[in-house]
């Protein structure tokens, strides 16, 4: 199976992006299945309805949300409507919506996905996230109920996430961090055969703090004093995420690759 794993999107300017380039993407790599995490793409703070519904008509057959899941109130509801957009496991015990879910493809090949938030240098603290995984892992068994994995573990900390990926490892085809807007090289088949990369990036202007226009933020680390809200920047946005290929039979990776398409931090794709 061919899947894209997309970071998460960065406002006005990464979801004109997203529907600019993704149809092209998913025509050109011959794509079976596309997740998009979309905690920032409204206004960089959570997601609407609304634009979910873009991502889903730009070609993503998923969208992942975050610590920023409900920042937007109208999800609260939307995430019950539309069992596509999977939320963390852990986010809480009353969350609306659910924090995994097994998707059909166009041939019928069946694909978990779900979320996890980290506890490491979080907003708040989160229950468990490794039992949380492991109890969808342990009923999704890989090659078994399901012919594909996909974990998007969402932290700040570098250290959770490489955990998470070993804890995974043989047992989901991808373990994909987000979060940190941040793409890391660490892209690698683990030994088990789990897909790996620490942190998707953003689908976002990399002239930036993390997607944001660099003025305000600055304008707090420099001076400690924060005068305006941060507002997505608006520049050339690059798609950063994992591309994927998975054995049928096997549910295992057996391919990874980087992805980061157009704007500042452009390479080439894998074909
Ligand atoms: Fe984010
Ligand atoms: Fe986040």
């Amino acid at each position: 199976m061919k899947i894209l794993f997309l970071g998460d999107v960065m406002g006005r300017a990464g979801r004109a992006a997203v529907a600019d380039k993704l149809p092209g993407l998913r025509a050109a790599w011959k794509l079976d299945f596309v997740v998009v995490n979309g905690e920032n793409a409204s206004g960089g703070m959570g997601l609407t309805s609304a634009h979910a519904k873009g991502l889903f008509e730009a070609g993503a057959d998923c969208v992942t949300l975050g610590d920023h899941a409900f920042d937007q109130k109208d999800m609260l509801q939307a995430i019950e409507r539309d069992s596509r957009i999977i939320r963390p496991l852990n986010y809480s015990k009353v969350a609306p919506g659910r924090g995994a879910r097994v998707f059909t493809d166009g041939r019928g090949r069946k694909i978990l996905v779900a979320q996890v938030l980290g506890n490491v240098f979080m907003r708040r603290a989160f229950d468990d996230p490794f039992s949380a995984i492991d109890a969808t892992l342990r009923t999704h068994p890989l090659g078994g109920a399901v012919q594909a994995a996909l974990v998007d573990v969402h932290c700040e900390a570098t250290s959770e996430k490489m955990a998470m990926g070993h804890f995974c490892d043989g047992r989901a085809s991808l373990v994909v961090g987000t979060h940190t807007h941040i793409p890391t090289a660490d892209t690698q088949i683990l030994p088990g055969g789990t897909g790996f990369q620490g942190d998707a990036g953003m689908c976002g202007d990399y002239y930036s703090v993390i997607g944001m226009d660099k003025t305000e933020p600055m304008r707090r680390f420099v001076t400690g004093m924060g005068r305006e809200r941060f507002t997505p920047a608006m520049g050339a946005v690059t798609l950063s995420g994992v591309y994927l290929e998975t054995d049928d039979t096997t549910g295992r990776a057996t391919r990874v690759e980087m992805v980061r398409q157009g704007g500042r931090l452009t390479q080439a794709g894998p074909d």
